[in-house]
């Protein structure tokens, strides 16, 4: 497996992958299916607002994906970022989120960030919470009902991991962007 950055040429396959998880799934608050397009406009504004954005391919497949953005738009907010993955549905439980959340923590290590903020959709998400929990993340509480999905409330698992020094020091003022309204 390679976990590399993601191009413009994996949009198509991260498209897919994604896909299926608005319409059936509950993780995503989404309720249209985003087109490669805008896909592919999301992907800019992660990347050059200097969040990683990285792709697992196994022979020549993309099998999955995962990024980092702005966890709010405040401005105080700069050093925390929320994250997104997405395995294809016949690759889950293989080991490629963990691989990727792998990767994505260390590049966000690397960039300064201090904290890492997951918002799980829903509290039924086995997967993604037993992922958040085997790398590291702490459960922070639980934001009942607070979406409405394919007849259904949702809730949101609040789950956080320190990054780098986390909170034992102060951030060094200059080394990140500020984050950019994303639109995601
Ligand atoms: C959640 C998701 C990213 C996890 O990726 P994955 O590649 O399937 O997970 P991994 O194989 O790396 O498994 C990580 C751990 O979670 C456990 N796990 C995975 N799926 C599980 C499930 N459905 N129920 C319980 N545990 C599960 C694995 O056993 C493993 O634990 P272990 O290290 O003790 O064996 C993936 O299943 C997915 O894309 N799901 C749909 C979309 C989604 O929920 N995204 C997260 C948005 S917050």
């Amino acid at each position: 497996m390679d976990i590399r950055p993601a191009t413009a040429a994996d949009v198509p396959a991260i498209t897919a992958i994604y896909k299926p998880e608005v319409e059936t799934g509950f993780a995503t608050f989404e309720l249209e299916p985003p087109g490669e397009a805008e896909m592919a406009r999301r992907m800019r504004a992660i990347t050059d607002a200097g969040y990683p954005y990285v792709v697992a391919e196994i022979d020549g497949v993309v099998a999955g994906y995962a990024y980092a953005s702005a966890y709010r738009t405040r401005p105080a907010y700069r050093y925390t970022v929320e994250n997104s993955i997405y395995v294809a549905k016949g690759m889950q439980g293989k080991r490629v989120g963990t691989a990727l959340m792998g990767r994505l923590i260390s590049d966000c290590s690397e960039r300064g960030f201090r904290l890492m903020v997951a918002v799980i959709g829903d509290s039924a998400n086995f997967g993604s919470i037993t992922l958040h929990r085997r790398c590291g993340f702490h459960f922070c509480g639980v934001i009942h009902s607070v979406g409405f999905k394919l007849g259904r409330w949702l809730d949101s698992v609040i789950m956080e991991l320190p990054l780098g020094q986390g909170e034992t020091t102060p951030p060094e003022d200059g080394q990140l962007p500020l984050p950019l309204r994303l639109g995601v």
